[in-house]
């Protein structure tokens, strides 16, 4: 199996590998190798059904429902859609499922392992631009990056996530779907389940307060975690081309969806996200 790296120091393309086929097991050792050293893996040209994402998804791990079920697959619930387009007057997506920096899930106590997103469609490239790409951060390579002594302060610390922290653009939640989502703690520096890398575990979108702090220095210490995880530095840019498969790893990295595109140009994907362990 052949990967080409995209970035440094993250995100390699899989050359060659056909998703709707199920994989050999040395194939999806090679492919989840790699996904564990990369934290962003692409695979371009596919054409996949909904079982078949489904299937190559489980290959990692049991896969999770998202809170937000008007937007899932009715005959396929794993399958969450995110698009701006409208059918019947109704979205067929969530059209905001992540335009500020975050890592998915880090809302509950054991947050997503790992995303997988199909493009459908994507809006058309401008002449010198695409529209809708997703931009991704090591947070491996930010925390190799500290000093010791801040390691070492840092890895004292917790902070408070929720998915609450932004209700002016959030999605309404009913009260039943806010009990299902409370509030959770987790270590500011978390460990890769897998590779035991360090990763900073603070994002924009979801935590709200650094445990034990003052408010204004829990805020000052959250802006300056993620100016330093949302460095250029750190980051790959995806381009999407329809046909894309990106899968992303939840500990090692953060993601942002750049919304530079209208409502008339139109994004359709389909994600799945792989449950993963409580963060330590
Ligand atoms: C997500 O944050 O899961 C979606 C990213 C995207 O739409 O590009």
């Amino acid at each position: 199996m052949l990967f080409k790296q995209l970035a440094v120091p993250l995100a390699s393309e899989v050359v060659d590998v056909d998703l709707s086929r199920s994989l050999d097991d040395d194939s999806f050792k090679a492919i989840d190798e790699a996904f564990n050293d990369r934290g962003v893996l692409v695979f371009r040209g596919q054409q996949i059904t909904p079982e078949q994402h489904i299937r190559f998804s489980r290959r990692f791990g049991e896969l999770e429902i998202h809170v937000l079920k008007q937007y899932l697959l009715a005959d396929a619930p794993e399958i969450l859609v995110i698009s701006n387009m409208m059918k019947d007057g109704k979205p067929v997506g969530i059209a905001d499922a992540g335009q500020q920096w975050h890592t998915d899930l880090s809302y509950v106590e054991k947050p997503s392992r790992c995303s997988i997103l199909y493009a459908k469609e994507i809006p058309a490239p401008g002449r010198d631009q695409t529209y809708g790409d997703t931009c991704f951060v090591s947070t491996e390579a930010a925390y190799d990056s500290l000093d010791p002594d801040m390691k070492a302060y840092l890895g004292t610390l917790q902070a408070k996530h929720s998915y609450l922290k932004r209700p002016h653009i959030r999605k309404k939640l009913s009260e039943e779907q806010k009990q299902a989502v409370p509030d959770v703690i987790h270590p500011v520096i978390r460990t890769h389940p897998v590779t035991g890398r360090k990763c900073v575990y603070v994002n924009e979108s979801f935590t709200t307060e650094i445990i034990g702090l003052k408010p204004d220095e829990s805020d000052a210490l959250i802006r300056q975690l993620c100016a330093l995880c949302e460095s250029e530095r750190f980051m790959y840019r995806h381009k999407w081309r329809v046909g894309d498969i990106l899968m992303w790893d939840n500990c090692s990295t953060q993601h942002l969806a750049v919304a530079d595109y209208g409502p008339d140009q139109h994004r359709l994907m389909n994600r799945t996200t792989v449950a993963g362990p409580a963060v330590f």
